[in-house]
């Protein structure tokens, strides 16, 4: 058999289809593993050229260094939070994401925690298999006519306006890097300040990336502004919604309820003091955990890094 010219390490289970279109390639030579520690990875990752994952790799300053090969990094999500992006600038590393093939996923999961937290779908479930009847004490209420605030008007937020919509809520806007028009097409206010949204928000859900500008940037201050009504959706990116503040918010009743799909560490800590709240949702990190979108993702993500390869000589 004839040496192929590329090699390329795939791991964290990027789904098949997406596999396969590089081993189409005549050119290119997978050669896919599990998730490993990064001790492991970092034993062979010099003998690749491109490398493509989920989340539970970190690709590290002492990752992309030992990868003296590596041309580009191929993330089947859309998140690149998990990679050292200056120094994969500093190294000339191309980090490439698949920024569009989970964003129904999360939007449906959001609207799933949010139906579940207005109708208190966990928790009649759970008194159900406890032998309850617990009819009067789980009154709920309807989406329609309330208000949300999207903070984020990207592409999962732009998916939560037109659900939002679709149950007859108003849908409100706050993102100061998005121009009026992307607004107008989704028929979303514009609102200027962040505090406007909290206060007008029955439920404010957020869907920015984490870096320093929105870490903590729904903290105890932000939650004080908020309606005792409302609730909070945070199926962005853990830290993007302090945990400490969320859980006093909840705990005083501040706020009606919560839900978590992302968290400041991840797995959540069995002994964090988020699972003992009652009105908080939490879910480990099932956003883009579907089959679609996992197909989607890894698709996109291996397309890409595919094409980068072979037309980058
Ligand atoms: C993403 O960034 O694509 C999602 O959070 C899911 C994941 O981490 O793979």
């Amino acid at each position: 058999m004839t040496e192929r010219r590329y090699r390329v390490l795939v791991t964290d289970e990027v789904d098949p289809e997406g596999v396969a279109i590089l081993r189409a390639h005549p050119d290119i030579e997978v050669v896919e593993k599990p998730t490993r520690p990064l001790t492991e990875v970092l034993e062979e990752i010099g003998t690749y050229d491109a490398f493509i994952g989920r989340s539970a790799t970190r690709v590290t300053r002492e990752f992309l260094q030992a990868g003296e090969r590596l041309r580009i990094i191929g993330r089947a999500g859309v998140g690149v939070d998990n990679v050292d992006l200056p120094t994969a600038t500093e190294l000339g590393i191309a980090v490439i994401n698949a920024p569009g093939g989970n964003t129904v996923s999360v939007a449906e999961l959001a609207f799933g925690v949010l139906i579940g937290l207005a109708r208190h779908v966990p928790v009649a479930a759970e008194s159900m298999r406890a032998g309850r009847w617990d009819r009067s004490k789980l009154g709920g209420i309807e989406l329609r006519g309330k208000t949300m605030a999207i903070i984020g008007v990207g592409r999962i937020g732009g998916e939560m306006a037109r659900r939002a919509r679709a149950f007859g809520m108003q849908v409100i806007g706050y993102d100061p890097y998005i121009a009026a028009p992307r607004f107008e097409e989704l028929a979303i206010e514009r609102v200027e300040r962040l505090n406007e949204a909290l206060e007008r928000a029955d439920v404010l859900t957020v869907h920015v990336p984490l870096n320093n500008e929105t870490r903590g940037m729904i903290g105890a201050p932000e939650l004080s502004r908020m309606g005792r009504q409302a609730f909070v959706l945070n199926l962005a990116r853990g830290g993007v919604v302090a945990e400490d503040a969320l859980a006093d918010a909840l705990t005083s009743g501040r706020i009606a309820g919560a839900a978590v799909d992302a968290f400041d560490h991840e797995p959540l800590p069995v002994d964090s003091p988020l699972r003992a709240i009652p009105n908080l949702i939490l879910t480990p990190h099932l956003g883009a955990s579907t089959t679609d979108a996992q197909r989607n993702v890894a698709v996109e993500a291996c397309e890409a890094v595919r094409d980068a390869l072979v037309t980058g000589d």
